[in-house]
C-alpha cells in the first residue's frame, strides 16, 4: 500500500512550528517532524515534550525525529524512510543579538542547513517547500505599510536577518534555474499568542529579547521590571511599533501556502503574514494589563542598537492570493500568551518527564 504522503516539519519543536502542526493534523496531514533541540529545553529527559503536548492536543500521532540539518546522513534517513511531498521549513537560528555574536553559528546553520535540505529535497524530487523568512528582510522600510514590493536586503540590521535574506536569494535562484522547484517563502512580523489549551507556547530556554515574553515574566514576578527601548520615536507614544500577529495566525498562514502549492506551480511568491495593524510598545503593555489584570512596571533606556521604528504589514497579497486572513485580537494574543505563562510558570520544564519519546 502506497506510504501516507507527509509534510515533513523542521524545526518541529519550536513556537512557530509546534502551533503549526497542530493546524497541520488538525486539517488531516500527515507529519514527519525533525529538530535539533538547538533552542528547546536543555537538559530534559524527553527534549520533545512540545510535540508530545500537540498530539495530545489533536489526539493525532506526529513521526518525529531528533536531527540536525547539518547531518546528512541523518537527514537521508528521513527522506528514504517516509513518502514526503512537501517540506515546511522552521529550523533555523533566531536571536538577533546571538547572532551578531556568532556570525559563523548563524551562517554555517541556517544557510548550510538550508542546502542540505534543498539537495536532498531534489535528490527525491520533492519541490514543495514553504520557508519560513521574516519581515526584518525589509530592513528599515522606505515605506509603509510594507508591501511584498519594499526593497529587501538593502539595510538589514543584523546576521540572523541577512541569513533570512540570504534565503530567500538562494531560493530565486534555484527557482530560476530549475522550474520544477515550487516555493512560498512566508515574511512573519512580530510573532506573539499560544495555542489556547495553554499547553503549547514560546519557550526560549536562552535568554530572550522579544518584547511580549518580558512583558510576561514581568507580569508573574520572574523578571522585576520591563525595559521600554527609547521613547523617543517619532510615534504617537514615542515607542517602538509593531504588527504582533498571534502564532495560530501564523499556523493557518501555512496550511494556505501548502494549498496553494498543492494546486499548481506558481516558481516561487512571497507573502506578509502580519495583521496590518501597528502597535506601540505602550500599547502592547496596557492592554497585556487590562487583558489579564496585571501590572507591569516599566522604565524607559535608550534606544536598542538596530531598532527600527516603525515596522507593520500591508496583508493584501497574502489575503488575495493564499485566501488567508489575520483573525486573532491583540487582546486574545496576551490572554493566549498569559494563559500560557501562567499554566507553565517555567515553560514545558514544569512538565515531569514519564515517557520518552
Ligand atoms: C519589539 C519592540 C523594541 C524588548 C525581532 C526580530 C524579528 C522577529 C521578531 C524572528 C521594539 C521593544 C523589546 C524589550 C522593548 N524574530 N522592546 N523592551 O525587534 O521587532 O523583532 O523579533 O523572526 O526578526 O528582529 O521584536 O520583540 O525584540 O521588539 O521596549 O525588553 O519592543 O524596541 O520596539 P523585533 P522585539
Amino acid at each position: 500500500m502506497m506510504a501516507a504522503q507527509s509534510v515533513l516539519v523542521t524545526g518541529a519543536s519550536g513556537y512557530i512550528g509546534s502551533h503549526c502542526i497542530v493546524t497541520l493534523l488538525e486539517a488531516g496531514y500527515e507529519v514527519v517532524a525533525l529538530d535539533n533541540f538547538t533552542n528547546s529545553v536543555h537538559g530534559m529527559k524527553n527534549e520533545s515534550i512540545a510535540l508530545e503536548r500537540v498530539e495530545e492536543i489533536t489526539g493525532k500521532k506526529i513521526s518525529f525525529y531528533k536531527c540536525d540539518l547539518l547531518d546528512v546522513e541523518r537527514l537521508s534517513e528521513i527522506f528514504i524512510n517516509h513518502k514526503i511531498t512537501s517540506v515546511i521549513h522552521f529550523a533555523a537560528m533566531k536571536a538577533v543579538g546571538e547572532s551578531m555574536q556568532f556570525p559563523l553559528l548563524y551562517y554555517k546553520n541556517n544557510l548550510i542547513g538550508m542546502i542540505n535540505l534543498l539537495e536532498l529535497m531534489k535528490a527525491h524530487e520533492i519541490f514543495n517547500l514553504v520557508f519560513s523568512s521574516s519581515c526584518t528582510v525589509y530592513g528599515e522600510p522606505e515605506k509603509l505599510p510594507i508591501t511584498e514590493e519594499n526593497e529587501t536586503g538593502k539595510n538589514v540590521t543584523n546576521v540572523y536577518g541577512r541569513t533570512k535574506y540570504f534565503v530567500e536569494e538562494m531560493l530565486r535562484d534555484l527557482s530560476t534555474a530549475d522550474e520544477r522547484w515550487n516555493i512560498i517563502a512566508l515574511r512573519y512580523f512580530n510573532p506573539v499568542g499560544a495555542h489556547r489549551s495553554g499547553r503549547i507556547g514560546e519557550d526560549p530556554t536562552k535568554p530572550f529579547t522579544n518584547l511580549m515574553p518580558f512583558i510576561s515574566q514581568v507580569a508573574i514576578g520572574k523578571k522585576d521590571v520591563l525595559t521600554i527601548f527609547g521613547d523617543d520615536y517619532s510615534t504617537p507614544d514615542g515607542t517602538g511599533i509593531r504588527d504582533y500577529i498571534h502564532v495560530m495566525d501564523l499556523a493557518t498562514g501555512h496550511v494556505a501556502a501548502m494549498k496553494k502549492l498543492e494546486k499548481g506551480k506558481l516558481g516561487i511568491k512571497f507573502y506578509n503574514l502580519g495583521t496590518g495593524a501597528g502597535v506601540s510598545v505602550m500599547s502592547l503593555i496596557k492592554t497585556f494589563e487590562a487583558v489579564n489584570n496585571v501590572k507591569v512596571p516599566f522604565v524607559i533606556q535608550p534606544r536598542r542598537q538596530g531598532d527600527i521604528s516603525t515596522m507593520f504589514a500591508d496583508p493584501k497579497l497574502a489575503e488575495s492570493e493564499l485566501g488567508w486572513k489575520a483573525v486573532y485580537t491583540l487582546e486574545e494574543m496576551c490572554s493566549d500568551f498569559w494563559r500560557w505563562q501562567t499554566m507553565n510558570p517555567n515553560g514545558y520544564k514544569t512538565e515531569s518527564h514519564t515517557n520518552g519519546h
